[in-house]
């Protein structure tokens, strides 16, 4: 019988499927369940900057007072804590697996008073979903990536609990981003967020959103930098964007990630579908005769196999020649 069980974050999960920060995991009920289902640790529903300053700017459109500003913001960070750490609490004494928190920052604001609370409320570690959105074309890409660094080492002077970061792949250089996060103090990458991605509604001229959900084609290019990233640096890796099936998952694992999350598909088929993938792991497992994952994690990363720039471009320019 293989071994699932894996290390991530200096946790011990029964196995390396964590379900993604979403609304999947926003309730306690919902928590529970997914332990049900197998999951080996949850990532909980981010708290957004974005949330905390308009439910702030909701109310200080009714409010005369300019002074109130600080006041409000206070106000409505302390409830949406409040709620959340009620969250953490709660799931804390209803289930056995990690329970991971999340912060989206998208500026180098206070969130450490933010890490120290979710901390104390019991989350075993803690996730930023960092994304300040690059708008200004008078600022640098390193003015940008100084945003991450900012944030990661302001949060991990504050806190003792692990500390992962989730990005998106819109870096000039992502090696030496991931690198760089390790050595502000990150404990550990998800790769990579999938954002809300605009569409135009060409009749009514209007601005929409494009799919939600992920779908398997969505991975293929997550796998180049997880092979990549877990090959050339020290920092552990969840995988996320784009993983629907047990194949998805055991490609990551190759790859070199240390756990696999799992989002858009359990939306879409239900909490039933971890204990598939799970299953398909086990025998593909059995089948090539691995005992446990750290016999095959990283299998296939980019410093394993023999010929690594299958993971780069000349493989693109064989694959694109072979079409006429
Ligand atoms: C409805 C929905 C809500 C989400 N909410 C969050 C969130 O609060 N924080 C976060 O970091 N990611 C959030 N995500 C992104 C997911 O965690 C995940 O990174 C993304 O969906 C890609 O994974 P998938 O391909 O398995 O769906 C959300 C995704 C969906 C579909």
């Amino acid at each position: 019988m293989p071994s699932l069980e894996t290390e991530y974050l200096g946790l011990k999960l029964k196995n390396p499927i964590i379900v993604s920060s979403s609304g999947l995991t926003n309730s306690v009920e919902r928590i529970v369940e997914l332990e049900k289902a197998g999951a080996g640790a949850v990532i909980l529903k981010s708290m957004f900057e974005e949330q905390i300053l308009n439910e702030t700017s909701d109310l200080l459109q009714h409010n005369d007072y300019p002074e109130a500003a600080d006041y409000l913001l206070a106000y409505a960070r302390e409830n949406s804590l409040k709620t959340y750490t009620q969250l953490i609490k709660t799931a804390k004494e209803k289930v056995r697996i990690p329970i991971i928190a999340s912060i989206n920052c998208v500026s180098d604001s206070d969130w450490e008073t933010f890490a120290v609370d979710l901390q104390e409320a019991g989350a075993d570690a803690i996730e930023l979903n960092i994304y300040p959105i690059p708008t200004d074309k008078n600022k640098s890409s390193a003015y940008y990536e100084s945003i991450y660094f900012d944030i990661v080492k302001n949060i991990t002077a504050k806190i003792g609990i692990p500390v992962t970061v989730k990005i998106g792949k819109t870096f000039a250089n992502l090696i030496y981003v991931a690198d760089q996060l390790h050595a502000h103090g990150a404990d550990a990458l998800t790769l990579f967020n999938r954002f809300f991605e605009p569409d135009i509604d060409i009749d009514d001229l209007k601005l929409t959103s494009a799919e939600i959900f992920s779908s398997s084609s969505d991975m293929h290019s997550n796998l180049r930098w997880v092979a990549m990233i877990s090959a050339k640096t020290d920092i552990p890796i969840s995988a996320s964007t784009g993983i629907h099936t047990g194949e998805d998952a055991v490609k990551m694992l190759l790859a070199g990630a240390t756990t696999v999350q799992l989002c858009s598909v359990i939306y879409k088929n239900g909490n039933k579908t971890i204990a598939e993938i799970l299953d398909f792991i086990d025998s593909w497992m059995k089948k090539k005769n691995f005992k446990n994952i750290e016999q095959f994690r990283g299998k296939m990363n980019y410093e394993s196999i023999k010929n690594p720039s299958a993971y780069e471009r000349s493989q693109f320019m064989k694959y694109f020649s072979s079409i006429e």
